[in-house]
């Protein structure tokens, strides 16, 4: 059976809560716009493209029992849910790209004056639910071209993947962006090897990845963080994979807290770096990843592990959920599902895709 973060039959909707991972398996309902900003905010679903989808599908579960008399009701509501969405985590841009897109929707709708608010209701939570089917067809062209690119660089033999955080089937609609591409690569039997970190602070590594690997009967092996460097001198790591919360014009990526420190040591060791996002993570109103807004999480998730507190109590904190991997870092590509590109041509690449 395939993993699933997100269960939707039309009208209802169920996440899988990723803060009781690895030990149970159990699903949230989640009835309206709230619940989903709740699930969101405290992380019992995450990852940036998985955000967005279960985020405009709570709005889907909500909008339809609701009746609206008017237009101007319907595409206010739908509005102020979506804003309300977007603030529920502030790197991951998926939302804001999902929020903009059907705002610019409502307003095209509104503007028809022979269609009445159920009519309209109904077209945006068909859009909605189209993001599931999308989203895994995406991720499915990413791990093709990710897993190709990266075969190619290594004549016919089979490649040794490392990754950081969780960007599998838990992190999206299903099938995963970084993870995506090991899949890729073990339907080909040409994955030899995925080492995954532990990912701390919130080891979503350790809790999601590895239990994605050993689900996926993957040959796959857990190191700390702090083995990054150890590990690429004493084996030969084919390349890094990992995922993107928010990628800017000049190829910058924000992704989970320790991204760029394995990027500064793949380049060291001569390691290709790769970030695989689909292009509702980019963002090209952002020059660079300097304007990119870091999340900042509670204390708690650093100095305690599963409510044990761990650190000396009194100590200071310092918890940032993530950090931007310069484009120069970003040796291997930027995997998209439109090819792979470097930083530096990621901008007209995407252009160019989405006027075809
Ligand atoms: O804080 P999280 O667990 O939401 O962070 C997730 C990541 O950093 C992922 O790498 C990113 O969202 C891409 S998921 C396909």
């Amino acid at each position: 059976m395939t993993l699933e973060a997100i269960r939707y039959t039309s009208g209802s909707l169920m996440l899988l809560d990723q803060l009781l991972l690895p030990n149970k398996s159990e699903y949230i309902q989640i009835k309206n716009t709230e619940d989903g900003w709740n699930a969101i905010k405290k992380m019992q679903i995450r990852g940036a493209p998985a955000i967005a989808v279960a985020g405009c599908l709570s709005l889907a579960v909500e909008l339809i029992p609701k009746q609206f008399s008017n237009v101007k009701e319907l595409v206010d509501f739908v509005v102020t849910k979506l804003e309300y969405l977007v603030t529920s985590r502030p790197t991951a841009v998926n939302m804001l790209d999902a929020a903009k897109l059907y705002t610019a929707r409502m307003t095209e709708y509104a503007k028809q004056p022979d269609l009445t608010p159920d009519v309209i209701k109904n077209k945006i939570v068909t859009e909605i639910e189209q993001m599931l089917e999308d989203d895994v067809n995406v991720n499915k062209r990413m791990g093709q071209y990710g897993g190709e690119d990266i075969l190619g660089g290594l004549g016919n033999s089979s490649a040794t993947i490392l990754t950081h955080c969780n960007t599998g089937s838990l992190a999206t609609a299903g099938y995963g962006t970084a993870l995506g591409v090991v899949r890729y690569l073990q339907s080909k039997q040409k994955l030899d090897h995925v080492y995954c970190t532990e990912t701390r602070p919130y080891n979503q590594g350790a809790r999601l990845t590895a239990y994605e690997i050993v689900y996926e009967k993957m040959p796959g092996t857990l190191i700390c963080d702090s083995m990054v460097a150890m590990l690429m001198k004493k084996n030969k790591i084919s390349a890094v994979i990992v995922g993107a919360d928010r990628v800017v014009a000049n190829g910058d990526a924000a992704n989970k807290i320790g991204t760029y420190q394995i990027a500064i040591v793949a380049k060291h060791h001569g390691v290709p770096f790769y970030v695989a996002c689909p292009s509702t993570t980019y963002d090209d109103t952002l020059p660079d990843g300097d304007h990119i807004v870091i999340e900042e999480r509670p204390h708690g998730e650093m100095t305690s592990v599963n409510g044990t507190r761990i650190a000396a109590p009194g100590i200071g904190c310092w918890n940032p959920a993530f950090d931007v991997t310069p484009g120069e870092l970003i040796t291997g590509g930027i995997i998209t599902e439109f090819g792979v590109f470097k930083p530096s041509e990621l901008q007209q690449k995407i252009r160019q895709a989405k006027s075809k």
